[in-house]
């Protein structure tokens, strides 16, 4: 077995496999804390904070953000710290055009960073304020939220230029509904993705008239195949035991499923059943190296016509990430004392490739190699849940 660097305070991970199909995971130290994947955009507040002139404050991978709308509707991020003396900056004032700080009274333009007025400067001084930057993020709105883009520490200003698309939930019309739900969780990255892919939990966490029994775990066969920086089960029949895919049944028409992993931490489920369709983006940011915050943003027109379906859809949504974010409580004071863990095939296959991709992107950006993709191709899973 290779022993991979350290991520997130888990050692010794294998990878896609190792000869027994058991791979011995230690624990990292208190709150253990992940290496975290830069380069990405991160969701990092619902656009509705971003009203009027006010500012509102985020978390990313442990940069405390500033953000904020300017007059023209443009949103914008900046390092919540003044580049003079680091107070953060949203102490300070915001007109809908440039952000004061608090302390001297520096002017910045928020969406370049750019200094634009340092007021206690005389015309004697040769000081030239444009040529100071605070830290802005490039920063767009989807889904209702604010995504921004966290470059790799230390490589100056990003440029909106030449990023990959910001993540969009996939929708398949103009006419649908929409909803979302957000939960902190006390683990890491690391934790809180592989909880999200991991088909094991289900009939035990989300024991429940409305979803499944107990009683009804059975074995299960799912297809994989590599995507890029992730991975997809393919296209299939949703699981026969759960209730909101029963739903679905009334409309009579063949329903499928496809579930991507792609990294950092997007989760996209596409169900279709003939024209109806539901589609969902689960995103579990890093807020800090050793806590994160799960998202999940739905679109459907599944029962476009029914009242209070999206009500509906909300409250059972809210109890199932609820029981997500209660085990995951529980098991962070698990993990405060350094156990050590392990993934078993096949059920946790999935968090193995996660630690694989992430390894691979890791090394890829310490190299400047291409990634190497850790599977090898299609290959199919086999689990009882
Ligand atoms: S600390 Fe911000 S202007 Fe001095
Ligand atoms: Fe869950």
């Amino acid at each position: 077995m290779t022993t991979a660097p350290s991520i997130s305070g888990i050692s010794g991970i294998s990878g896609v496999s190792s000869a027994s199909g058991v791979s011995p995971v230690c624990g990292g130290s208190g709150a253990p804390a992940t290496t975290l994947l830069y380069d990405y955009w991160y969701p990092a507040r619902r656009s509705e904070a971003l009203r009027g002139r006010k500012l509102a404050k985020a978390m990313l991978l442990g940069i405390p953000l500033v953000l904020g709308r300017k007059e023209d509707g443009r949103v914008f991020a900046m390092r919540d710290s003044c580049p003079h003396r680091g107070i953060p900056l949203s102490c300070g004032w915001f007109d809908g055009e440039e952000l004061t700080c608090k302390y001297h009274g520096w002017a910045f333009e928020p969406v370049s960073g750019q200094c634009v007025d340092i007021p206690s400067l005389t015309p004697s001084d040769a000081l030239d304020p444009k040529k100071i930057y605070g830290q802005a993020f490039p920063c767009e709105e989807r889904d209702g939220y604010v995504w921004v883009y966290v470059p790799q520490p230390g490589t100056g200003r990003a440029r909106r230029e030449g990023l990959p698309p910001v993540p969009e939930t996939p929708k398949f019309g103009a006419r649908f509904r929409s909803a979302h739900l957000t939960a902190e969780l006390p683990c890491n990255v690391d934790h809180g993705i592989i909880g999200l892919m991991d088909p094991a939990h289900g009939p035990f966490v989300h024991q429940a008239w409305w979803w499944r029994k107990r009683a009804s775990i059975h074995e299960k066969e799912k297809h994989f195949e590599p995507i890029a920086e992730g991975f997809r089960m393919s296209a299939h029949q949703p699981s026969g035991n759960s209730a909101p895919y029963k739903l679905l049944g009334v409309y009579g028409e063949p329903i499928t499923t496809t579930i991507d992993f792609v990294l950092p931490n997007r989760r996209y489920e596409t169900i279709r059943c003939g024209d109806k369709w539901f589609s969902s983006l689960t995103t579990v940011t890093p807020t800090v190296a050793n806590a994160c915050r799960i998202d999940v943003y739905g679109a459907w027109n599944v029962f476009y016509a029914v009242p209070f379906v999206t009500a509906i859809g909300k409250f059972f949504g809210k109890r199932f990430v609820r029981q997500d974010q209660v085990t995951m409580i529980q098991q962070a004071e698990g993990l405060k004392y350094d156990p050590s863990l392990m993934l078993i095939d096949d059920a946790d296959r999935p968090a193995k490739w996660y630690f694989a991709l992430k390894q691979a992107r890791l090394d890829s950006a310490r190299t400047g190699e291409p990634m190497r993709h850790p599977m090898d191709g299609p290959t199919t899973l086999r689990w009882r849940s």
